[in-house]
């Protein structure tokens, strides 16, 4: 039996061993990525060090990242599928490439000091090639060389062998796959991923990140020849230990066995997996450093969608009273030694959740009502379910659930497919463009920010933290805690700050530190490092009496006045004691 907490660990060790520094995961809710909602595997963090910024740590790094996928939400309840998951990953920055890679995720998963997985229930696929890039012999060649017989190995198409970019560009490139046997016995002699997938389950993927996808769609080579590597812990624990499926694995099973006692129909185990993934994914957003609350936007949408689904799912198995709350602390209970936010952070997850459940189920309430007044004859009309969908948020499942016949469904499909279309086109504009293709634009707004950040504190005071920020070439959006809104006397008088500093052309530079030399120079940001860690700090101005100073990844520009004529254009609202500012150079 190997539980989540030991592959974790020798996963660390294992590239320890091979020179590799442990850093630690981030949030989440990726910084300045406008691109994706979630960070979505461990490459997410490190785009710009794959596209050839410096990384303190160095060229050769290995961690554990939360990840959230809502990409495959329609596969949860099946035996591997989740929208919230643990990846491990290590990486190379321009520095080993294949041969390494790939003999080293062979020795970790194959060798007896280590995994000691049999080589006979392993299998791999390696890129088919196609006009973007060549077959991938290469890797073939490698995995031949181990002793993985040429049967094992599936040439497999882009929509397989390929990851990346995370985001609508940045890093990508061809993949290597492993793959466990889950079959009967041992596997055929013919048998590999490519025409047995059923039986054979993905746990690990070496991506050789050597091209750019440009935003016309290009692939260009990138300056540096890169590795990044994602092994899915809970699904990899799952198979070594021959669980039937990943909610058998020790971070899952308690939250999905507290479900269990509080159903009154035991036996769906569907349900009762959707809302175990559900609630374990909304807890892990909310219960980030930079939780999100349940919302109508973005993130926070999301949550909404897997709190309220795990609350309809909750009523179809029977359950009495309101459990939201009673299945977030099990949660924290599972992970909140590795994740130490989650207890930081429970009080206002649990609270944040209550609310939502109560909302909620007022909305059922009066959704329920409403359905009884558009009653005619036990029916009710296509038109009247999407106006209950649309208005009140009532699901055309809970219609369903109360016996009423819906009419003319194929009306209320299709006014849901043009709502949906209508809110997947302003999804799209929004999440064109980003931080990821390190345009100049980015760039100067990513200053710009820096200077606002340090302006703020100046003229609100120090308890102005930063709580977000997300950068599009248009414009620069920053959220930050303070309790009041701002006056347009504050606010003139940050720009007016802001603006000093650009005309005075003060210079801006990176150093390399520990946490503990940061802080000591006054460094702002988030300090989620470990002790001894050597993380970047950007320096504007003055090296003794710094304008501004602050943790963080870059890039930026060399000199403040590169960055034009800086001007709020909003400050608002954002939750509670948080105020958001958007602001555009000119
Ligand atoms: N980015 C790749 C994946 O998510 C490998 O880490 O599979």
């Amino acid at each position: 039996m190997i539980t989540t907490k030991e592959l974790r660990e020798k996963f660390l060790n294992f590239f320890v061993s091979k020179g590799h520094k442990i850093i630690d995961g981030a949030s989440l809710i990726p910084e300045n990525d406008p691109t994706v909602l979630f960070t979505t595997a461990g490459m997410h963090p490190l785009v710009p060090y794959l596209l050839g910024e410096k990384h303190p740590a160095g060229t050769r790094l290995a961690n554990y990242q939360k990840c959230i996928r809502t990409g495959d939400i329609n596969e949860v309840g099946d035996d591997t599928h989740l929208t919230f998951f643990e990846m491990l990953g290590n990486w190379s920055l321009g520095d080993y490439f294949k041969e390494e890679a790939i003999s080293w995720s062979w020795e970790f998963l194959t060798s007896p000091q280590w995994l000691g997985i049999d080589p006979g229930k392993i299998a791999v696929s390696v890129f088919a090639g196609d006009k973007d890039a060549p077959r991938d012999e290469e890797s073939a060649d490698i995995w031949r060389k181990l002793g993985v017989p040429q049967h094992k190995i599936a040439y497999l198409p882009k929509e397989n062998n390929w990851w990346g970019p995370a985001g609508q560009t940045g890093p990508c490139g061809p993949d290597t796959e492993m793959f466990y046997w889950v079959g009967q016995g041992n596997p055929p002699q013919d048998s590999n991923p490519g025409n047995d997938e059923s039986n054979w389950v993905e746990i690990w993927n070496d991506v050789f990140m050597q091209y750019n996808k440009t935003a016309e769609g290009k692939y260009e080579p990138l300056k540096q020849r890169n590795v990044d590597t994602g092994m899915g812990l809970e699904r990899t624990v799952a198979v070594l230990n021959d669980f039937a499926s990943v909610y058998e694995v020790d971070t899952i099973k308690p939250i999905y066995q507290r479900i269990v006692e509080l159903a009154r129909d035991k036996n769906n185990q569907k349900a009762i997996r959707v809302i175990t993934d559900h609630l374990r994914s909304a807890v892990m957003i909310m219960g980030d450093d930079k939780g999100v609350a349940p919302s109508n936007l973005d993130q926070g949408y999301v949550v909404r969608r897997l709190l309220r689904t795990a609350i309809r799912r909750g009523r179809e198995v029977g359950i009495e009273t309101k459990f939201l709350p009673i299945i977030a602390e099990v949660v924290i209970d599972t992970l909140g030694d590795v994740y130490s936010e989650l207890q930081r952070n429970k009080d206002r997850v649990l609270a944040e959740i209550a609310t939502e459940e109560e909302k909620f189920s007022r909305v059922l309430k009066a959704g329920e009502e409403k359905v009884k007044v558009y009653l005619r004859d036990g029916q009710i009309s296509g038109d009247d379910a999407f106006e209950l969908y649309s208005t009140y948020g009532f699901p055309l499942e809970e219609i369903e659930r109360m016996g009423v016949v819906i009419r003319d469904k194929d009306t209320f499909y299709a006014k849901i497919k043009e709502h949906q279309e209508k809110s997947r086109q302003g999804a799209k504009q929004k999440f064109a463009g980003g931080l990821a293709d390190h345009s100049e634009e980015v760039k100067r707004l990513h200053t710009a920010t820096h200077l606002l950040h340090a302006a703020l504190r100046q003229v609100l005071g120090e308890h102005v933290i930063q709580k977000g920020s997300n950068i599009t070439k248009e414009r620069l959006r920053f959220d930050f805690s303070h309790p009041d809104k701002m006056t347009p006397e504050q606010i003139r008088a940050v720009e007016d700050l802001v603006n000093e500093q650009i005309k005075k052309g003060l210079p801006v530079y990176f150093e390399e530190m520990t946490v503990e030399e940061a802080k000591a120079k006054g460094a702002i940001g988030l300090f989620t490092q470990k002790y001894g860690d050597k993380i970047k700090v950007y320096t504007i101005g003055d090296k003794d009496k710094p304008f501004s100073r602050e943790i963080c990844g870059g890039p930026h520009v060399k000199n403040t006045s590169e960055l034009g004529k800086f001007r709020i254009v909003k400050e608002q609202a954002s939750s509670a004691g948080v105020r958001r500012i958007k602001a555009v150079l000119e």
